[in-house]
């Protein structure tokens, strides 16, 4: 299949690399000059769990290379997802579809939006990778993809999406509804995220002090009562208990938005409980956790993001 993958981020970068090495025909899209010139240069050095190698790719800044794309695979952060999906959509062939396993909510809606939802799948990974350095990242964890489409994608192309993936070394499924696929991942970034980028522990360490552990508890809650307000039915049966076993189960990750403080980045703290404040205000549901660790977050972003 030909995939584009739109940003060399650690998911990116880990994703491109693995297809690419099974086979597929990958073209990885940046949209820096300089490090797509380094990348197509380097490659990509993937070391981790799945071992350690270098994987050579094409890699490119120029939207007409993306246009013969049967599955674009958006890995920017959230708050990319518009700017990159805008620039690669309008010169995509009308049978490309664009496939989303971001963090957080609403990139499904913008994806929709600028492709038609008929073109959109969405899903989550519970695999971890952390960006070591430009196109390095170590491969920290493996989990299940699951995967579904948001209008009505051809049950075949799922499957063989789900099968190219799974070839990969990500073992995929496929599912009925997306929304709770991306809701039930939600909860899990709502509960770990945060507190790792604000205390800078790993995600285990975030079980091992009452005080993070409370707080993540009254986190997911008031996350839960939002989600049972929507009426988003999540995949676990205790979602808690599937936050704390993730917690566990990545205890030496270091969580995503830690790694974008650490990198001096803007987090996706608004898609993740800032989604949650959002939608609880819209719902008349009191979030103060939420927009505690929220307030918290952006504020450890504005200080650095100011002094740039
Ligand atoms: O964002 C992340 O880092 C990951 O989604 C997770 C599951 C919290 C593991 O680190």
């Amino acid at each position: 299949m030909k995939i584009v993958v739109i940003g060399p981020g650690a998911m990116g970068c880990l994703f491109a690399a693995l297809l690419t090495e099974s086979g597929q025909d990958v073209l990885l899209f940046d949209h820096l000059p300089d490090r797509a010139a380094f990348l197509a240069r380097e490659g990509l050095r993937v070391e981790g769990v799945s071992g350690d190698r270098r994987v050579r790719l094409p890699v490119s800044i120029n939207p007409a290379d993306a246009r013969a794309a049967e599955l674009v695979l958006v890995c920017v952060k959230a708050y990319h997802t518009r700017a990159a999906i805008t620039n690669i959509g309008p010169g995509l062939s009308i049978q490309a579809r664009v496939m989303t396993l971001q963090n957080g909510v609403g990139n499904v809606e913008v994806l929709s939006e600028v492709c038609g939802p008929d073109r959109v799948l969405g899903g989550v990974t519970s695999h971890g990778a952390t960006v070591l350095g430009p196109g390095h990242v170590r491969h920290a964890g493996t989990g299940e993809t699951i995967i579904g489409a948001v209008g009505h994608v051809p049950e075949s192309f799922l499957n063989q999406t789900a099968d190219i993936f799974t070839a990969a070394g990500f073992q995929t499924s496929v599912a009925d509804k997306v929304d709770s696929l991306i809701w039930s991942k939600l909860i899990v970034n709502v509960g770990i995220n945060p507190l790792a980028a604000i205390t800078r522990l790993k995600n285990g360490q975030l079980l091992d002090y009452p005080g993070t552990e409370r707080i993540m508890e009254q986190a997911v809650a008031e996350a839960l009562a939002v989600t049972a307000a929507r009426g988003v039915e999540l995949i676990f049966p205790d979602p808690l208990a599937h936050v704390k076993h993730v917690a566990r189960a990545t205890a030496g990750n270091t969580a995503s938005m830690l790694q974008d403080v650490l990198a001096g980045r803007q987090t996706e703290i608004d898609n993740i409980n800032g989604a949650i404040v959002a939608h609880g205000r819209e719902l008349n549901i009191p979030t103060p956790v939420n927009e505690t660790l929220t307030g918290l977050v952006k504020t450890i972003e504005m200080n650095y993001l100011n002094q740039k």
